[in-house]
């Protein structure tokens, strides 16, 4: 429903750890969709734009830290959160930028990341570079321009991407950072880093999750002697070292190629497995552009890249039910991990009951589910767990309405009827206010 590009949505674990895929799913496009926009100005001429303007009332929540270190820089909060409408940057989100969750040797995030290194030190001597600390705010040059994405991309709405201001943005992708380490001179190596993407609610979605982004260049020496074209070659290569990986980490399972489209490589493949009787899309990849290598001074040469989801694949390997379970500190969560324990599975300690709330309203035409999402997140944080469309008319004078179903629990405690009744006002409060919808 959240107005994106169509994710892989094809398994359970659907998620949006691929951005650019064009084989449809659950998300699709809506008829409230903020409208494509060419650079982020653009943006703020159309609807988006007042709901920026709206959530950004929110921001008076959380006390935050003031200042935090990020890539060897200090983040100060007023260098992401803004009280301007070409910034759509919630605390909540301010909060999760120096976390690096993908750092933590003893957290599934961080034990999945090292064992993919260890994969490919074994099998290539070592000799990957790797980065895993690069700052995640980045011009829209780096995130979108260099790796090709067209300029009227839906990914880069107001509505899609966090913006700090109508230049900068908090990365939504890994391979925001692939044509800068190219243009080093670096021709093998990894990016892991934490991601940001407005997105609606779910056991799967969560505006912050882990990427971790792959090259590989080749000289002509490498391919001549094999008798392919260099295509071919690059191809060939990366589905023998990705099969690797998948087998690595998941075992002797079945796998299979799907054809896709990246704007940044052609041709571009997604490697789905067979795994607790479902496919299971793991990453996507494909042979890079011609444009970006030969940007990067790298002409005559050939290069792969994949790019995978973290979040996803770990949620599987360790049996983890819900995405905000990364980001507790609850002890009964993290002590369950440790070092180098791969695929340890999680054991879930006492679920508490859900609480369910449900609220209609006449949406308006800059109404979007991520807009939504925001709102109620602002409110709840990760008390809530999902928000669902379960109603959805259109009536004879034109108005459309939406019924959306709120879960809300925790997963660490209790909630009180009172505490929710609390939490379900300021909702229902805020999402009119903010949001101009008509509650019913
Ligand atoms: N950046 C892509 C995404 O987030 C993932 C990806 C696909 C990265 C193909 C790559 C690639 O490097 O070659 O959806």
């Amino acid at each position: 429903m959240a107005v994106a590009m169509a994710f892989a949505q094809s398994t359970a674990f659907s998620s949006r750890a691929l951005l650019f895929l064009h084989r449809s799913g659950r998300r699709s496009f809506t008829a409230f969709s903020v409208p494509y926009s060419s650079s982020a100005t653009a943006a703020s001429s159309s609807s988006a734009f007042s709901s920026v303007d709206n959530l950004r009332r929110q921001k008076w929540r959380a006390p935050v830290a003031s200042a935090l270190e990020r890539g060897g820089v200090k983040i100060a909060r007023d260098d992401v959160v803004r009280d301007e409408p070409t910034n759509n940057i919630p605390d909540t989100i301010f909060t999760k930028l120096g976390q690096q969750l993908h750092r933590r040797n003893q957290h599934p995030i961080g034990i999945l990341k090292n064992a993919i290194y260890d994969y490919f030190d074994s099998n290539y001597e070592n000799k990957f570079d790797k980065f895993d600390d690069l700052c995640p705010i980045v011009t829209v040059k780096q995130n979108f321009d260099d790796v090709l994405v067209p300029a009227d991309h839906v990914s880069r709405s107001y509505n899609d991407t966090y913006y700090i201001d109508p230049q900068t943005v908090l990365r939504c992708h890994t391979s925001a950072h692939q044509a800068e380490i190219l243009s080093k001179g670096h021709t093998q190596f990894l990016v892991t880093g934490d991601v940001y993407r407005r997105d609606s609610i779910d056991s799967t979605h969560y505006p912050v999750f882990h990427q971790m982004e792959g090259v590989h260049v080749f000289s002509p020496n490498d391919w001549e002697s094999s008798g392919q074209d260099s295509t071919a070659y690059a191809a060939e290569d990366l589905k023998k070292c990705l099969e690797g990986l998948a087998r690595h980490l998941f075992g002797a399972v079945e796998m299979r190629w799907i054809d896709t489209y990246f704007p940044f490589t052609d041709p571009s493949f997604e490697l789905e497995i067979y795994f607790q009787e479902k496919w299971l899309e793991v990453l996507g990849c494909g042979v890079t552009e011609q444009e970006i290598l030969k940007r990067s001074g790298n002409s005559n040469n050939v290069a792969w890249a994949f790019g995978l989801g973290l979040e996803r694949l770990a949620m599987v390997l360790f049996d983890i039910p819900d995405i905000r379970l990364f980001w507790t500190t609850d002890e009964r969560f993290t002590s369950q991990f440790s070092e180098g324990q791969l695929g340890v599975k999680f054991k879930p300690f006492s679920k508490f009951p859900p609480c369910y709330k449900d609220m209609s309203f006449w949406i308006n035409e800059s109404f979007t589910e991520n807009n939504l999402c925001e709102v109620i997140r602002g409110i709840a944080g990760d008390l809530v767990e999902e928000v669902c469309l379960i109603d959805n008319f259109t009536n004879k004078k034109g108005m459309t309405s939406h019924c959306y179903r709120i879960a809300y629990r925790s997963m660490e405690r209790s909630l009180t009827d009172e505490e929710i009744n609390e939490l379900q006002w300021k909702v229902r409060e805020q999402v009119e206010s903010h949001l101009k919808v008509v509650l019913r």
